[in-house]
């Protein structure tokens, strides 16, 4: 089967590599992709946004399956214009990925499926907002409703920040995904990353991770997409993901399918697990970047099958998602300035030196120039990823390989993994 990847980031780099091992792939072809996917696939410029375009490359080149790697062409429906012509789409439609798409939207179900989650109020009114804040204590969490490339969230301590934050979602900071907002109930606890796939009705755990969004060591800084993670996230137990599975994703799965939005996809949940046991954080609709990276290190089942399954519907026929036990961990090389401003065009050589010792080295945001120089192109660039033993072990290869990477113009964190290590010594 032809396969048509759309992405050209990291997590897209691990499922191109990955989709590569299967027997059942023909070709490959990605979009944008990127000089580490161009290892397995033809890359080519297609403009997602134009489904029409997206269409008639599927139809030119045979494509059985679309896989679509971000969130942004889901919200937008790319998946719907795929499905409705004839062409398998592995992704929610749009629909459906309002479950990452608007807060609000999956709050309403969380209360209407009695899914555990932080305490709310919606709204789309600056005057309402600030008088909820009188029914929450501090800290308080105050989102926008909309896709905000994972800034649109804002812990405030103290009353004052709290009210600025709501001024400046209605003053326009996050553009429409601000339009409303979203007050929640501060919860405290660990974090985990709990990934399921589903075609709608079954569904199946596909591996759990934990990432560090900030952008220094030790959890200081801005936050960031993520800069570091690692799988399994033993902190939630097997008993703790069945409770997540029965209490959380499998309510949402059955409410989104009687409400005529069936969920076809992954659903990736961020849980805060609580002393009253895991809650909702919130849903993610596609895979995590850079917790796909690990989860694919991990997996021993074959991608295209599974995927394929997942987009025709076929998931209880196949076998579950099988995961090597073996953790697996990875570090990420920022550009210096990430998350601000990334210096662009700095060079990286010695990615070949750094995989001799069984690290793989995913690439994120680089480019070749035309002297087939590779040259970093954006805030994230490398993931640098291994598996072990033990996290530890796992830590000490992915550095190892940090360590062979020259890469002048960018830095990465030190501690990837403290948590899981400092409890393995424990
Ligand atoms: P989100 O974009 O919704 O995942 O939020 C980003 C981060 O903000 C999460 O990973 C949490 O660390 C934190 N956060 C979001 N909502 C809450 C909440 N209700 N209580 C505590 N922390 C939260
Ligand atoms: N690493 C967090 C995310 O993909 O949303």
């Amino acid at each position: 089967m032809n396969i048509l990847l759309l992405g050209g980031g990291g997590r897209e780099h691990a499922l191109a590599w990955k989709l590569a091992q299967s027997p059942l792939l023909g070709k490959l072809h990605a979009a944008p992709g990127n000089p580490g996917i161009a290892e397995h696939a033809q890359c080519h410029a297609i403009d997602v946004t134009d489904h029409g375009a997206v269409i008639a490359f599927c139809h030119a080149h045979a494509i059985g399956l679309v896989v679509v790697g971000p969130e942004a062409p889901l919200v937008d429906g790319l998946a719907d214009s795929v499905r409705a012509a004839g062409i398998s789409v592995f992704g929610p439609s749009r629909a459906a990925a309002q479950l990452e798409g608007s807060k609000g939207f999956t709050k309403d179900l969380c209360a209407r499926a009695g899914i555990p989650t932080a305490g709310y109020v919606r709204t789309d009114s600056r005057e309402d907002a600030l008088a909820a804040l009188a029914g929450f204590g501090l800290p308080v969490v105050i989102k926008a409703d909309g896709l905000a490339a994972g800034k649109g969230v804002v812990i405030a301590e103290t009353a004052a920040e709290a009210h600025d934050a709501i001024d400046d979602m209605f003053g326009g900071q996050f553009g429409s995904a601000g339009a409303a907002v979203v007050i929640e109930e501060f919860m405290t606890g660990e974090e985990a990353s709990l990934f399921a796939l589903t075609d709608g009705g079954t569904i199946v755990a596909f591996g759990s991770a934990q990432d560090h969004k900030r952008v220094g060591d030790n959890d200081t800084g801005p936050n960031t997409g993520g800069m570091g993670a690692y799988s399994p996230a033993r902190v939630l137990t097997p008993v703790l993901e069945q409770e997540a599975i029965t209490r959380i994703i499998a309510p949402t799965v059955r409410a989104m399918a009687d409400a005529g939005m069936a969920y076809s996809g992954v659903l990736y949940a961020g849980l805060m697990l609580t002393a009253d046991g895991p809650k909702l954080i919130e849903y993610n609709c596609r895979f995590g970047d850079p917790e796909c990276q690990v989860l694919m290190l991990r997996l021993n089942s074959d991608l295209v099958e599974l995927l394929s399954a997942v987009a025709d519907n076929r998931l209880a026929a196949i076998a579950p998602p099988d995961f090597a036990p073996r953790p697996a961990l990875t570090v990420v090389m920022a550009a210096d300035g990430y998350p601000g401003t990334p210096s662009r065009g700095g060079m990286i050589a010695g990615i070949a030196a750094a995989e001799r010792d069984g690290a793989k080295v995913f690439h994120a945001g680089t480019q070749r120039d035309d002297e087939g120089v590779l040259r970093a192109s954006g805030g994230r660039v490398l993931n640098v990823s291994a598996s072990g033993a033990t996290v530890r072990a796992a830590r000490d290869t992915a550095y190892h390989a940090v360590d062979a990477i020259d890469f002048a113009e960018g830095f990465c964190r030190r501690d990837i993994g403290w948590r899981e290590i400092a409890r393995e010594a424990g």
